[in-house]
């Protein structure tokens, strides 16, 4: 096995390098230029520029890597440069911050002050660009990644087009990444894709769900593809029902004037709980590369049943937080937060019923269900299996027999449990449930890499694979309307409440039981 070599001098061989480990041989991406529109802002500081100074410490920069910074505020290089150092001090992976990695790093930095919807402001970048060509030889390769609030999307892409910054020389490659919330419907959605795509081809188009960047995720993909024993159990003769759960414990921390426009349902449910559902339920892709991957993907949403507008209460749920306690401290209701209607009809919490109308799944339900101020942050998916066919045991149990569970943890606990029923050591036959986890922190001993290392890595290689493809974009929106639709044929004026710290409203409990089923606590 050959292992690429350094790409920055100054860095000394790190000790464990997970990214190289294991079977695949890594690739370094080709010299190339990355534009951070909105590079004062959040996501560049605590995500972007942490994952990237984390991916030169694990030498998987190419050499010449370079960042060009674009945002409205005057600032000059030197002081952006304090900026992302503080950035990197306070939330890089590998800490303390290594002043030699961080020399070589920061000399690739450069920042352009500019509006990103005025033209002329791109002439500058333009000149940046080529100056980083012809002097750190990045080749007229580019990335842009579009870490700006959701307006600017088009905007950005159109000026780009305008200066021919889509284009380079021959050979060389231009790709854009674009953030969440991609779109706020299926004609939002559908307008800005024929935007970006009147620019960049669909290849060069990297729509972010930074949940496929998490190791567990793309886990789903080798724990079902890669075993044997766990395919053949994965369809409807043998599964009861999946539950996919995306649980936080904080609220809307500010965000409220956001929130207050998207709810649960197209903040959470639209992207990372689809992707998660087309992940369990996806067909064997013909090979593990982005359109047989994304084919089988976009088939899943493809398959979901619409839900008839008239029909809506049956198939969901929605309620928003009251005042409660989330670990200890009390906390307010969803109205009282800042930037929030004080008669808010914003769901903070969402639970669907869906079934595939596919031959795999037939009948399955997947219950989905995500929600602010639960009681604590965790996301899981969890197959229930049927119970045997005949329980020989029933008369002697002193607890009624819980059924099969495979439990994928995605965070943050990431592993995979299995629950099934053992004998209790003693004269009768008394059976319990016992689980049978695996602990990824625990086996492999190492912290896994962070979303955004590998996806902007994915992005410099060019293999789109975990990200999303225009056509599953708005698949996700064609199910998310089509809900939002059946609310808004019976508006309310006020939703069911939860008290902030507790599993949901009351209703979602129901909404199980009348199916005969439940809930998991994971
Ligand atoms: N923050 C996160 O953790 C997170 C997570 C997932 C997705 N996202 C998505 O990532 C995107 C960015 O989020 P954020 O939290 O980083 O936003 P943010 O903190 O508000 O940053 C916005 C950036 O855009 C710049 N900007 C705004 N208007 C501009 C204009 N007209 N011309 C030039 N620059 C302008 C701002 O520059 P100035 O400060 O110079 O005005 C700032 O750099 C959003 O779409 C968000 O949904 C963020």
């Amino acid at each position: 096995m050959s292992i690429t070599p350094p790409t920055l001098a100054t860095a000394p061989a790190p000790t464990t390098n997970p990214l190289r480990e294991g079977l695949r041989i890594e690739r370094t991406p080709a010299p190339c230029a990355m534009v951070i529109f909105g590079a004062s802002g959040d996501l560049t500081h605590r995500k972007l520029m942490p994952a990237l100074y984390d991916l030169a410490v694990e030498r998987l920069l190419p050499a010449g890597f370079s960042i060009v910074g674009f945002a409205r505020q005057d600032m000059s290089t030197s002081v952006f440069r304090a900026h992302m150092r503080d950035a990197v001090t306070q939330y890089a992976r590998r800490a303390p911050l290594d002043e030699a990695i961080w020399d070589s790093f920061a000399a690739g930095l450069t920042y352009v002050r500019g509006d990103f919807t005025d033209v002329h402001a791109y002439d500058a970048l333009v000149a940046e660009l080529e100056r980083l060509d012809r002097e750190r030889g990045t080749l007229g390769n580019r990335l842009y990644y579009l870490a700006t609030p959701p307006e600017f999307y088009g905007p950005i892409a159109e000026n780009l087009g305008r200066c021919g910054l889509q284009h380079g020389p021959a050979g060389s490659w231009q790709r854009l990444i674009v953030e969440k919330p991609f779109g706020h419907d299926l004609n939002s959605a559908r307008t800005l894709n024929n935007t970006i795509n009147s620019i960049f081809d669909e290849q060069a188009v990297y729509r972010i769900d930074h949940y496929l960047g998490k190791e567990t995720v793309q886990n789903i993909l080798a724990f079902r593809f890669a075993n044997g024993i766990f395919e053949p159990l994965w369809s409807r003769q043998y599964v009861d029902h999946v539950q996919i759960t995306v649980a936080e414990s904080l609220g809307v921390e500010g965000r409220g004037g956001y929130y207050e426009h998207a709810g649960a349902i197209r903040d959470m449910v639209q992207n990372h709980m689809m992707q998660l559902l087309s992940l369990i339920a996806m067909e064997p892709p013909i090979e593990l590369a982005a359109d047989p991957v994304r084919d089988e993907k976009v088939k899943v949403l493809r398959a979901v049943r619409p839900i008839q507008p008239a029909l809506t209460h049956r198939f969901t749920v929605r309620a928003q937080y009251d005042r409660g306690f989330v670990h200890g401290s009390e906390v307010v209701g969803y109205r009282d937060e800042e930037r929030v209607a004080a008669d808010s009809t914003t769901d903070t919490y969402v639970a669907l019923k869906l079934f595939l109308d596919n031959w795999r799944w037939a009948g399955v339900p997947f219950y989905l269900r995500t929600g602010k101020r639960l009681p604590k942050r965790v996301t899981e998916v969890a197959i229930q299996f049927k119970r045997a066919p005949h329980l020989l045991f029933h008369a002697d149990t002193a607890e009624p027999m819980e059924p099969n569970v495979l439990a994928l943890g995605i965070q943050p606990n990431e592993g995979i449990s299995l629950k099934f029923a053992v004998k209790v050591p003693g004269p009768t036959m008394q059976l319990r449930s016992v689980n049978m986890a695996f602990n990824y922190g625990s086996a492999f001993n190492i912290t896994s890499p962070d979303a955004y290392e590998r996806l902007l890595l994915d992005a410099m290689l060019g293999d789109s694979t975990l990200f999303t493809r225009r056509d599953e974009v708005e698949q996700a929106w064609r199910i998310v309307d089509q809900i939002v639709a059946g609310w808004e044929t019976a508006p309310v004026t006020e939703l069911p409440t939860y008290a902030a710290g507790t599993w949901g409203p009351q209703a979602a409990d129901r909404f199980m039981q009348d199916d005969g089923r439940a809930w998991r606590q994971p």
